[in-house]
């Protein structure tokens, strides 16, 4: 489905809660498919990615009973296969455009021995998946992958992996993640080290399912002791500081806006767009709440921002902001100066090549920027031009570009907007009810 975004004609004013965060969704609902007994869940994302998280632990003999609530968010109980491990699934487990549904399947895959093939649509399908199965084959598992080591891939278990101590060369939580949740049918320690920290959510949320997890924040490491079956426990789920990132963007850019974002997840690991806006002159408030779950929590204010400045966003940065480059060079083009973001190459194997498309996106839009390989170069101020832009299927690309046409001086169409219904159905709906 086709969509045309037009200026906004007021500024954009509201207080919005906004979906759950999408890691932790899928987190929970795959957590609580492990455990020995039945968690609840409150604040889950209902979207495209974790439908396809819920539809494989469905699949793998977990029962899901969760419903849409008033708010859009789904709760209720999920009983996990615990000690009796999945079943033999009769047909291939779609993980449709997951990356990391595909990718913590296989971790919790590796340890039970039955033999189960993962697919996924074009976008995932051409996505790398070596960084989980060469890790999870050290540990005594065994995979077949099409050519690339790519999807689709049948995961071969076995009872007992090897205890193992692993230097990951890319700082992944989906990685990270894998191996620790393989680590739960190690017979013994298990270690992931990462060049920089990646999102710590699965440190987080592991312990409340009984589950201890040593985090060595000198050593970017986490490690677990294997065997062990996590117990269920209940799970509120706050809301995505991802999607916050569009609406921060949306109010940033529109003259005159303020917009507050409530319950959102305030983890360090994941707000690093917020550190570079506040560089980059931004007017930004953020409360924190009581924390009431593993993750601290939140409101976020925001408020037009005239003169934003350029600034450059190193590589140790990315991993903090590493869903959020897209809509951060959206900001900068309406800000003074070259923004350069540097060490950013995980983005050309995200849903889509990002920096190839965030360069073709702007430069449609008539703003000059340049990318290579592994860097992304904004300049500005550039006002935003009439463009006919395509998702590509990637639900983060497809907002970035209706903010586009929100912000900008002419209405611009996003080809394939739906694939919003990926992290934010809603999206639009939300830009709506704040004047857009
Ligand atoms: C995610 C981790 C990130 C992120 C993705 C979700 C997760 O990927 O880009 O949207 O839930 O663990 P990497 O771990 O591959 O960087």
């Amino acid at each position: 489905m086709d969509r045309t975004f037009a200026p906004a004609s007021k500024p954009l004013r509201g207080t919005i809660a906004l979906p759950g965060d999408k890691s932790l969704s899928h987190r929970a609902v795959l957590f609580a498919a492990l455990a020995e007994g039945t968690s609840n869940l409150t604040g889950v994302l209902d979207s495209a990615d974790v439908r396809a998280t819920i539809g494989a632990v469905t699949a793998l003999g977990a029962c899901v009973e969760l419903a849409k609530q008033v708010d859009g968010s789904l709760a209720g109980s999920v009983t996990g296969w615990g000690a009796r491990g999945p079943a033999q699934p009769a047909t291939p487990i779609d993980c449709g455009n997951s990356g990391t549904t595909a990718r913590l399947l296989m971790g919790v895959l590796a340890g039970w021995p039955i033999e189960v093939t993962l697919t996924g649509d074009e976008s995932l399908s051409k996505r790398p998946m070596r960084r989980v199965t060469d890790p999870l084959t050290a540990m005594g598992a065994s995979f077949e992958t099409a050519e690339g080591g790519t999807l689709p891939v049948t995961v071969r278990g076995v009872a007992g992996l090897k205890p193992f101590n692993y230097n990951s060369p890319v700082a992944s939580a989906q990685v990270k993640t894998a191996i620790l949740l393989a680590g739960l049918h190690a017979a013994g320690g298990v270690r992931v080290a990462e060049p920089a920290p990646s999102r710590d959510h699965t440190e987080r949320l592991l312990p409340a399912f009984g589950v201890a997890v040593k985090v060595t924040p000198e050593h970017n490491s986490a490690s677990l002791c294997g065997p062990q079956v996590p117990v269920a426990t209940d799970i509120d789920v706050p809301s995505d500081p991802s999607s916050a990132a569009f609406m921060v963007a949306a109010a940033l850019l529109v003259p005159y806006s303020a917009v507050t974002l409530l319950g959102v997840s305030l983890n360090e690991t994941r707000i690093g767009f917020l550190r570079v806006l506040e560089r980059m002159g931004a007017d930004i408030e953020i409360a924190e709440a009581p924390a009431a779950g593993a993750e601290p929590i939140g409101s976020i204010t925001a408020r037009y921002s005239a003169g934003l400045r350029a600034t450059t966003v190193l590589a140790e940065e990315i991993p903090s902001l590493v869903d959020e480059v897209p809509v951060l060079a959206l900001i900068a083009a309406a800000a003074h100066g070259t923004t350069r973001f540097e060490g950013a190459g995980e983005l050309r194997v995200k849903e889509s090549d990002r920096l190839a498309a965030v360069e073709q996106g702007l430069t449609a839009l008539g703003v000059t920027v340049r990318a290579g390989e592994d860097w992304l170069e904004v300049d500005g101020p550039a006002p935003f031009g009439a463009a006919t832009l395509d998702s590509l299927g990637d639900h983060r690309l497809a907002m970035c570009w209706a903010l586009a046409g929100v912000a900008g001086e002419k209405p611009v169409t996003v080809l394939r907007y739906d694939a919003v219904d990926v992290s934010y159905p809603r999206f639009a709906d939300d830009l709506s009810a704040l004047g857009a």
